[in-house]
């Protein structure tokens, strides 16, 4: 671990000792397993300049306890905020301020564990309704299955709509979005008024997307039919002075919501998915419990707490996979952290897939095991050794709505089906703003009848070996 104080005007070396773009973590061949590298190579905190940006990187829970909590008024989101403007605007994920704090104060309520509750049975009619369209032997791409249904649900408990006729749509918007972000930050930033075809084509579906939107929200306007959805609810809140929001700061929110909860929850459940086929005894003890709390009747709300073991399969599954693999801070004034002295403007990159995987606080740190999750090692675990979730005022609004549907869905798929990796499957990780498997997660699947309930076969695949990519 470096241990100089350094002057506020310069940094200190990082790997490799220079700042030039062979230094860009995002231009490596293998992304995460370089920053997993250095972060054991380095300590507890590294830097490297990209685009001429300073960056660092805290990896030990207290100094990322330190930035998210205690000294959190120093921080903005800054180069995290203007990576994705167009299509973000002054939503809830990237407003700051006073702006941030009235529309954090509208929308929480909605987020309510007790106001989410009701929408449980959407979610298991949602998941039904898709299960009832697959057949066993059929190989499907989890990913995208879990993408239609997290759409579907995501639209019906939060503007009261059907998105069916809209899932080309966000589908396209959001290819190109990731696409546009598998570069970094840093390099998205540099180039983002240049006319690449990349930058192009992201604008074009961020168009066509906001188009339904904004007609979403004129019709409701217009039909003046209130509900208790969070569009009606961003529709009537009026400020101190009866002003009700514009018909832009709707559009941010809600396009908000579609890229910050959709593809989170959708990743979430697929990465379970992925380690329970890859982890044959793992899946067989998440069935039994399953099978012994609910039988064969549909899952609901109250069954959630004596799902336990599926709570700590899902916990584990986001520690290995965390859907946001990193997210970024910029100092507003010149700090000391670590031992270093760091200028006003430094990025600081917040990455759970480091942390997550550290082997100071993760015994066996790459292997899946939902068994480590128990009362007394959670006591013991250091606040932000994990933080799928971030953490601090900004943490996900989202979170008990993610978890509940993940539990949900889990719990209501596991009762029909299990699934198998086609075989030769690899699952390739690509680190865009999320964590995207970037060839899908193809999967067989199989009928769990009766007769093999508790009674799995060893699946070969759980030995394939993973292999990670940018
Ligand atoms: C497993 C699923 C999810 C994961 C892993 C996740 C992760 C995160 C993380 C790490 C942050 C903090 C980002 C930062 O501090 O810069 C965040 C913020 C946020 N998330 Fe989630 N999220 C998930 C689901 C959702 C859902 C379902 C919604 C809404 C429908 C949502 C909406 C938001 C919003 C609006 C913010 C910004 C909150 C603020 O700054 O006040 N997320 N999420």
């Amino acid at each position: 671990m470096p241990t100089q104080m350094n002057s506020e005007a310069t940094l200190p070396p990082g790997p490799k000792g220079h700042f030039v773009v062979g230094s860009l973590p995002m231009l490596a061949d293998n992304v995460l397993a370089t920053l997993e590298n250095w972060a054991r190579e380095y300590g507890d905190i590294f830097f490297y300049r990209a685009a001429g940006l300073r960056v660092c990187y805290p990896t030990h829970p207290d100094y990322i306890e330190d930035i998210l909590v205690t000294r959190n008024h120093n921080f903005v989101k800054g180069m995290g905020a203007r990576v994705n403007p167009r299509f973000f605007g002054q939503g809830l994920l990237t407003s700051e301020g006073e702006l941030w704090r009235r529309q954090r104060r509208l929308m929480q309520p909605a987020f309510h564990r007790r106001q989410i509750g009701r929408y449980a049975k959407v979610m298991v009619e949602c998941t039904q309704k898709m299960l009832s369209r697959w057949r066993a032997g059929e190989v499907r791409d989890l990913y995208s299955e879990m993408g239609h249904v997290t759409l579907q649900i995501t639209a019906r408990v939060l503007f009261n709509l059907d998105f069916t006729d809209h899932v080309e749509r966000i589908e396209a918007t959001a290819r190109a979005f990731h696409a546009r972000t598998a570069r970094g930050p840093a390099l998205v930033c540099a180039m983002r008024y240049l006319p690449t075809p990349t930058n192009l084509r992201y604008l074009w579906t961020i168009g066509r997307l906001e188009k339904v939107v904004y007609r979403i929200i004129r019709d409701r306007q217009v039909s003046g039919r209130a509900g208790d959805d969070l569009l009606s609810m961003l529709l009537q809140a009026r400020d101190e002075h009866g002003q009700a929001m514009s018909d832009r700061q709707v559009r941010d929110e809600l396009m908000t919501l579609i890229g910050a909860g959709i593809d989170t929850t959708t990743l979430a459940l697929s990465y379970v998915w992925y380690a329970l086929a890859r982890h044959p005894a793992v899946e067989a003890r998440l069935m039994t419990e399953i099978d012994s709390v609910l039988g064969d009747r549909p899952p609901e709300l109250e069954d959630l707490p004596r799902l336990i073991y599926a709570e700590k399969v899902i916990k584990e599954a986001m520690r290995l996979y965390p859907p946001v693999w990193a997210f970024v801070r910029e100092a507003i004034e010149a700090l000391g952290i670590g031992g270093y002295r760091l200028p006003a403007r430094t990025n600081f990159v917040l990455c759970p897939w480091i942390v997550h995987r550290d082997p100071r606080f993760y015994e066996q740190p790459h292997e899946f095991r939902p068994e480590r999750w128990t009362e007394e090692f959670e006591r013991q675990l250091p606040r932000f050794a994990y933080f799928p979730f971030g953490g601090g005022q900004r943490t996900c609004i989202g979170a008990s709505f993610a978890k509940m549907q993940t539990s949900l869905m889990l719990a209501t798929m596991a009762q029909r089906f299990r699934f198998s990796l086609k075989p030769g499957f690899k699952l390739k990780l690509l680190p865009t703003i999320t964590l995207q498997p970037k060839h899908g997660i193809s999967v067989v699947v199989q009928d769990r009848l009766p007769k093999d309930r508790g009674n799995f076969p060893l699946n070969c695949s759980a030995f394939e070996p993973l292999c990670w990519t940018r």
